[in-house]
């Protein structure tokens, strides 16, 4: 069982919801974020974000609705692309409801309309295509918004992935049907504005990932706001060279060593605390195959460090041991190859184990981090959102979700 915060805690969603509306014998619209993983087959190899909505789709057969999805999947750049067809978000749907998902071949047209006026009650689900094989999506086109606006009756946004695109399906959309958040979006938003807006005291943030500039507007937005961050990834590189630490060939980046030292300088104002690495886990060539040691605090010429070493994970799980608030963004280090995995995997454990704390996931990699290791179930909240959540924990207001009616 996820742990979670009471209800009591919960903060309030603002904005309406499915449950503000009378569904039944209406056509209801909703935005979904199947935008999933493909094999080289086109084979599903994660099927979360699908998953995720069915508690939404659900709903709304269940209170008498006909449900009408739509999402895009990759960035075919405004035309039809056989590889990025929902086709297998639709089978895979199809299997999870146990029913048929009625797959149509375009979003907006005379055919799918009449497509759509069969469908019944309380029973039919409906996928329209990847709404990007148009270009008027990401133009957030009127004309467009309005012609998939005539598809339904009600429109829900249960997207929260996209809900950083100001695009036709999430955000223009809303000036022409009665609009809501979805039960994903409702959970997304209370998990992670929970977090940001009132979190329970220590507050840690454990930041990762390849760069400083992806995460500097969530340090800028958290600084404030957080007792501890925890800093490991190839950012954290950036931040040792300029404390003078030897890094070896790692990477670093030079045009960020100013805003490095910038983020530290005003930690130190705000009486926030940044750990960074004591040791790493180095290679002298990114390949799963290359020799592994480990060393610090300082890495030798020709060595870049690939991993958080062992004294860093003490000294992390140390810190985290006392956190009651935690968010993650971004890996400790290279985990998709294996050998590279063992810090971003203690730390995932570390978290795991915390008692009455509340751990929130960033999307993205760190979500599929913690998949991969099996310790989703024991967070409280993974998020279904990558950019999204980025954008979310930077404090921005997400233009899907500003768009939606207020209660
Ligand atoms: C995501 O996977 O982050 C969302 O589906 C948004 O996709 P995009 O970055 O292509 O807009």
């Amino acid at each position: 069982m996820a742990r979670g915060f009471s209800q009591k805690r919960a903060a309030k969603l603002v904005k309406k919801t499915i449950r503000d509306f009378d569904l039944r014998g209406k056509r209801v619209l909703i935005r979904v974020d199947f935008n999933v993983p493909l094999d080289k087959n086109l084979n599903l190899t994660d099927d979360t974000r699908i998953r995720a909505t069915l508690p939404t789709i659900k709903y709304a057969l269940e209170h008498g609705a006909q449900v009408i999805l739509m999402s895009h999947l990759g960035r075919p750049e405004g035309r039809p692309v056989s590889t990025m067809s929902l086709s297998p978000a639709a089978k895979r749907l199809s299997e999870l409801l146990h029913q048929e998902v009625i797959q149509c071949s375009d979003c907006i047209g005379p055919r799918i309309k009449e497509e759509l006026s069969r469908l019944k009650d309380g029973v039919s689900v409906a996928l329209l295509e990847n709404l990007r094989f148009n270009p008027n999506e990401e133009k957030n086109d009127p004309a467009f918004s309005k012609a998939l606006a005539e598809h339904g009756q009600v429109y829900i946004n249960d997207a929260f992935g996209s809900s950083h695109r100001a695009h036709a399906s999430i955000e223009g959309i809303t000036k022409f049907l009665p609009s809501g958040a979805g039960f994903l979006l409702e959970k997304e938003i209370q998990y992670l504005g929970e977090a940001l807006k009132n979190p329970k005291k220590p507050f840690m943030a454990i930041l990762g990932g390849s760069k400083v500039s992806d995460k500097i507007g969530v340090v800028e937005n958290l600084i404030s706001k957080v007792d501890k961050i925890l800093i490991g990834g190839a950012m954290a590189y950036t931040f040792l060279k300029v404390q003078g630490v030897g890094i070896g060939s790692s990477k670093f980046e030079k045009d960020k060593l100013d805003l490095a030292k910038t983020i530290l300088e005003k930690a130190k104002e705000n009486g926030v605390e940044i750990l960074l690495p004591v040791d790493h886990g180095v290679v002298q060539k990114v390949d799963a195959a290359a020799p592994l040691k480990v060393e610090g605090p300082s890495i030798s010429p020709e060595w870049l460090g690939v991993d958080i070493g062992p004294k860093t994970v003490q000294l992390f799980s140390g810190a985290l041991a006392s956190a009651k608030t935690v968010v993650w963004n971004g890996p400790m280090g290279i985990f998709e190859m294996k050998p590279f995995a063992k810090g971003s995997y203690e730390i995932a454990l570390k978290l795991s184990e915390l008692k009455g704390a509340v751990t929130v996931i960033g999307g993205g990699d760190t979500a599929a981090c913690v998949m991969g290791f099996g310790l989703q179930d024991k967070m409280t909240h993974i998020s279904t959102g990558g950019g999204a959540s980025l954008e979310y924990l930077e404090g921005v207001e997400l233009p899907g979700i500003a768009a939606l009616e207020d209660k």
